[in-house]
């Protein structure tokens, strides 16, 4: 094999390799983002029962935290061929959620535990919705 062939070899592999690595980082990535809310959800419902506005707080920000993170992933990425028809409700769901969040922030920032805890409802339906589509 000629030195440019090697070398040819060599990029193409190298190519492979950080192909696999990339899609290997973005699945899990989504899967993780969901198990880490649901675990975030059970939480921040513990915290709403012991009324505790600290912990309530420390809940809604991870769950702002990782609702970014869903943001930052195309809905193409999860989405396929029976589920494309789907993507402005999905993409409303991603964004109603984030908005639902950033209310309860503001919920908290005022001691309004009431409306906070609205807002942990609606959230729940914004799950609820999101996963019905995929589950058609
Ligand atoms: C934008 C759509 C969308 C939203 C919003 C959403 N999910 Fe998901 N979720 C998915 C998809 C897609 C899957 C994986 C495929 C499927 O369930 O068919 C999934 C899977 C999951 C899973 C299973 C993970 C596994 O083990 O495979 C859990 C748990 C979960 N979601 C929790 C939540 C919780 C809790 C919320 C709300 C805080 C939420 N999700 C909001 C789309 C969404």
């Amino acid at each position: 094999m000629s030195e440019i062939q090697k070398n040819i070899k060599k990029i193409f592999l190298g190519l492979c390799f950080a192909c696999f690595v990339y899609a290997e980082n973005a699945a899990p990535d989504f899967i993780s983002i969901m198990l880490n809310f649901e675990k975030e959800m059970n939480l921040i419902q513990e915290a709403f029962l012991k009324n505790s506005q600290t912990l309530v707080e420390v809940r809604q920000r991870r769950l702002k935290k990782l609702s970014d993170q869903l943001k930052g992933i195309p809905t193409s990425f999860y989405l396929d061929k029976k589920t494309r028809k789907f993507q402005n409700l999905i993409d409303l769901r991603v964004m109603r959620m984030d908005e639902e969040l950033e209310a309860m922030g503001k919920a908290l920032k005022r001691k309004d535990m009431d409306f906070a805890f609205q807002n942990y409802l609606n959230i729940l339906n914004e799950c609820n919705s999101c996963h019905i589509l995929f589950h058609r």
